[in-house]
């Protein structure tokens, strides 16, 4: 089988250390590129044969043409042995993996403002939104938090017409403090607002709106430990405000209101 439902070749282009743990890796396969939006994600097979047994689900971080081929890539941190595995995957390697996979984010077509609030890793999607946003003509400010500088991707993979605005745990850059303290600043600017990070994040990006009485439209991307990442194993389901939910076929872009 192939495409969303059987793994499918991939050809690793490139592979660069962005920062402290965090690779980012281009790849050339056409059918995983085709139908991939900002926020769906595909599994990727981080091992030779069973070994680790279960995909890793890697959001698709962003796209390039190249000359006819749509390339695309992905952002992981090195967390344990499927991951420190893959950071040692050189230009030519060949991986497998399967989607693209689940429901990315949806721009409202009149949001001409887009704020996006990204906590660590969470910014993998939200680079690729931003990418689409700005070809849209859209204005987009970036609210961008780590535990410390050295966990910062470089800002100059960040679209260049994004206004970024950095916020670190300790203080080593930008806000000192978590980076929803940032947010009341530009909700009453925002038509739409787009997150990716830790569950505690998302609750203070509510508590941020509540309190400003600025209730935005809001999508979040949800993460779980997934198995098959098809809607099969339900080893995903999460409750919300709308009963439960598969992260991998639901999501995992929600509603933020369905989730706090
Ligand atoms: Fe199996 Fe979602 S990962 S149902």
């Amino acid at each position: 089988m192939t495409g969303a439902w059987g793994p499918v070749e991939a050809l690793v282009v490139s592979q660069t250390e962005v920062c402290q743990d965090t690779y980012l890796m281009w790849l050339s396969s056409p059918s995983l590129a085709r139908g991939a939006t900002p926020g769906r994600f595909l599994m990727l097979l981080c091992g030779h044969a069973l070994d680790p047994l279960l995909p890793r689900p890697m959001s698709y971080h962003r796209f390039r043409q190249v000359g006819e081929e749509r390339q695309f890539a992905i952002l992981y941190d090195v967390r344990g042995r499927g991951t420190a595995w893959l950071a040692r995957r050189r230009s030519g390697d060949r991986l497998w993996a399967f989607g693209p996979l689940g429901r990315g984010f949806a721009i409202e077509r009149g949001a001409r403002h887009l704020l996006l609030v990204a906590g660590g890793l969470g910014i993998a999607p939200l680079i690729a939104l931003a990418e689409e946003a700005v070809a849209q003509g859209r204005a987009v400010t970036l609210l961008y938090g780590a535990r410390t500088e050295a966990r910062l991707i470089p800002i100059s993979l960040v679209p260049q017409e994004v206004e970024v605005v950095m916020a670190t745990d300790d203080g080593t850059r930008g806000h000192h403090g978590p980076v929803t303290e940032l947010v009341p600043r530009y909700l009453a600017w925002a038509h739409q607002v787009f997150a990716c990070g830790p569950r505690e994040m998302y609750q203070a990006l509510a508590q941020a709106m509540r309190r400003e009485g600025l209730r935005r439209p809001a999508q979040v991307l949800l993460e779980e430990h997934m198995a098959c990442g098809t809607g099969i194993c339900y080893g995903c389901a999460v409750p919300t405000r709308r009963g439960m939910r598969l992260v991998c076929r639901d999501g995992p872009r929600i509603a933020l209101w369905d989730v706090v």
